[in-house]
């Protein structure tokens, strides 16, 4: 069975029981500087988990995109990716245990055809936090699982938090049995050997824990599971990786073609950093120096190490990236749509990096051979910091160049190194932002104002993809960059235009309140999700147009602000509009 016919069935049958489809949410969380990725199906639920009314209902069945990257040095190995799908199913204060593991079963046994004998389940053994969960024993065994396949596991195996902090609870998860041997008389789900693979994890979520460590009770008891499309595809094809599925084949085979000095470790890294960072930047992401536009810089980065090494010519990008729309296009047909601003991004990408790679690995080998004479077998972290800070070297793949020759990094005083240098780059953007607003008299406010006008006129307009990706204010005029993939028509700049001086029209009141970041995010507030916002943010509203997460200061009606008019709408770089516009009283 294809991928995008089990994410099929899995849609299907959960919508047959009662569940609303809902459309996975960007990879970029909206408005949540929290996290760098969506890294779990749950993550843009967490509001209806505690309380809130999903207008969908209470039952909801989505794939989600997620990214997640603590585990990027393992790619390479023959499971580990960035980027994968997962298929999720909620009870928001709906169904609990039975129905929950009643329908998993089904699904598994029913519609994926999974003969019983494979599955064995695991659940929760109990501690003082909460009980042991014969519940859930209880209903497999009623399912059909027979009582020797379920297991006991403490907390480190069965319970689920993304985090710290947040909504979490025992969870029931199933394995597939590969049929390889057992590894010993003792082997069982929570062995790493490879004979049991997870595929399925049920989350029975009516904790919440809280910073101190102490755990309450939720509102509602919730159902969250997820289901990994990547490991099922291949599980049911009988393949050994993710890789020889149909995802990754064609992508793996042109590159074997290409290579002249073929591995398959790098082949596997370079498919897996391109179908990743290609749907990062389908949803906006873009390659910089901090959070997560510095992950996507790394992926993107050790990618072309790799074609490098395999030696690929990094001219034939452009056709790995119509490979790999041309065969992910009918799940994500984003990618299609963003064919031109993913190739753009990445090429540029690709030239700023080839500018210093070859440098940097002279710089590289100047060092190990001082490191040698010195009697050391590991880089020091001053130099990993230099190779970043200088040749923008990622610390992956300086690693894996030491690696390779026998060295190993000093990876703690890098991290300490690297921490610094991303407040100062951090503090260094805020006082920017700042600047732009610190002679603030009459007209400089009212620019202000006029751009968060501006940037909700954008998004209702153009549509929702529109994110503002830097504001620059004078006396004499505003600045407004954001996410749009291509020119602006006369008819859009005039649509805008009306939209904005409409509201100044209206003379709408503008309010301004305290709250914390999340009754912020929960009232749809939009707001410059790059920024660290402290526990308490101000929100302005303005009228019933405009909801923003912003310092201020603003004006207090916005009747006297003039007429708005936009002088230029130009391309800032790619995938990112500048648009420069006036007031005139
Ligand atoms: N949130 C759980 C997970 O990520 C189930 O979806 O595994």
């Amino acid at each position: 069975m294809k991928a995008k016919e089990i994410r099929n069935k899995y849609l299907k049958f959960f919508e047959k029981n009662g569940h609303k489809i809902i459309p996975s949410a960007p990879l970029i969380p909206e408005n949540d500087p929290s996290v760098l990725f969506t890294t779990a199906g749950m993550q843009p639920l967490v509001p209806y988990l505690l309380g809130e009314k999903h207008p969908a209902g209470t039952r909801l069945t989505d794939y989600q995109k997620c990214v997640r990257t603590v585990d990027i040095e393992e790619v390479g190995d023959n499971r580990h990716l960035t980027y994968f799908e997962m298929l999720g199913n909620w009870s928001l204060g709906d169904y609990f245990k039975e129905e929950s593991i009643q329908m998993s079963f089904d699904f598994l046994t029913k519609e994926l055809e999974i003969p019983v004998e494979k599955l064995s389940v695991t659940c929760f053994a109990g501690d003082e936090d909460a009980p042991r969960d014969d519940v859930s024993a209880k209903c497999w065994e009623k399912a059909g699982i027979p009582k020797e396949r379920i297991y006991f596991y403490g907390k480190s195996d069965n319970w689920w938090i993304a985090g710290e902090e947040g909504p979490c609870g025992p969870d029931t998860e199933m394995f597939y049995d590969t049929g390889k041997p057992a590894c010993g008389s003792d082997c069982q789900p929570s062995c790493d050997c490879g004979k049991y693979v997870e595929i399925w994890n049920n989350v029975f979520m009516e904790y919440f824990k809280h910073k101190d460590g102490k755990y309450t009770k939720l509102v509602q008891k919730n159902v969250d599971t997820g289901l990994g499309l990547e490991r099922m595809t291949m599980l049911l094809q009988g393949k050994e990786t993710p890789f020889d599925t149909e995802l990754f084949a064609p992508i793996m085979q042109k590159l074997a073609e290409l290579a002249k000095n073929d591995n398959i470790q790098s082949r596997r890294i370079i498919a897996e950093h391109l179908r990743s960072s290609m749907m990062i930047i389908s949803d906006g992401g873009r390659p910089s120096n901090i959070d997560r536009g510095y992950i996507l810089r790394r992926l993107i980065r050790r990618m072309i190490r790799h074609l490098n090494k395999i030696e690929i010519p990094l001219q034939e990008l452009s056709t790995l990236i119509e490979i790999n729309v041309e065969n992910l296009k009918e799940m994500y047909p984003e990618l299609e749509k963003n064919k031109d601003i993913i190739k753009n991004v990445i090429i540029e990408e690709k030239e700023k990096f080839t500018k210093t790679l070859a440098h940097g690995e002279r710089e590289f080998e100047k060092e190990m051979k001082k490191a040698k004479e010195n009697g050391l077998t590991q880089i020091p972290g001053e130099i990993v910091f230099k190779l970043y800070d200088t040749y923008g070297f990622p610390p992956e793949v300086t690693k894996e160049l030491a690696t390779e020759k026998g060295f190993t990094i000093e990876e703690d005083k890098f991290q300490e190194l690297f921490k610094k240098h991303q407040e100062k780059s951090r503090q260094g953007a805020t006082q920017k932002f700042k600047g732009g607003l610190a002679d603030q008299n009459e007209k400089t406010i009212s620019y202000h104002t006029a751009t968060h006008l501006l940037h909700q006129a954008l998004k209702t307009v153009l549509g929702d993809h529109v994110k503002q990706s830097g504001s620059n204010i004078t006396e004499e005029r505003l600045r407004f960059d954001f996410t749009h993939p291509q020119k602006m028509t006369k008819e859009e700049i005039q649509k805008v235009e009306d939209l904005v001086n409409e509201q100044i029209k209206r003379d709408l009141k503008v309010k301004c309140e305290e709250m914390t970041y999340e009754d912020a995010k929960k009232s749809g507030a939009i707001g410059l999700f790059t920024d660290k916002y402290g526990e308490k943010v101000k929100v302005y509203t303005i009228g019933d147009f405009s909801k923003e997460i912003c310092g201020g200061p603003h004006v207090t009606h916005t009747g006297d602000m003039g007429t708005f008019k936009i002088k230029k709408e130009e391309s800032s770089s790619s995938g990112i509009r500048r648009i420069k516009a006036v007031l005139i009283k």
